[in-house]
């Protein structure tokens, strides 16, 4: 059912700072930090030739950034996301197996103008799964 890994996504604190070290450090690009205020975070996207890596700053009251890096404060992995064909078809059958979807259980529209879904991280070996419709 899944596909493609589409990103690993990195929680910073500083995402000027982090953004630093994938330019300098590692001699990745970059993209410009992207808002997204109905997700609590602003994101920048690194390409890479078989993936993207997203860093995620907190963003706002509540954000579920903010509360992962209170348990990691150096920042750390916050999920990974795998693509799917059919993202309603990849849900009904996740949940026919009991897996936990998060918030209303309705996509909503991700850091790519995709519908995304996130999936409860003690369904999946303690691993936040976002999935993105391909
Ligand atoms: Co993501």
């Amino acid at each position: 059912m899944i596909g493609r890994l589409n990103h690993v996504a990195i929680a910073v604190r500083d995402l000027a700072a982090a953004t630093r070290i994938y330019t300098d450090t590692l001699g990745a690009k970059v993209s410009a930090p992207l808002p997204q205020p109905e997700h609590g975070v602003t994101v920048v996207f690194i390409e890479l030739p078989n993936t993207k890596i997203e860093l995620l700053e907190p963003l706002g009251e509540g954000s579920p950034v903010a509360k992962f890096l209170e348990k990691s404060p150096d920042g750390g992995i916050h999920h990974v996301c795998y693509e799917v064909d059919d993202i309603i078809a990849a849900r009904d059958r996740l949940k026919a197996t009991g897996a936990r979807v998060l918030g209303t259980g309705e996509p909503r529209i991700g850091a790519h103008g995709k519908p995304v879904l996130f999936l409860h991280p003690k369904d999946f070996n303690g691993t936040l799964v976002e999935l993105e419709q391909a």
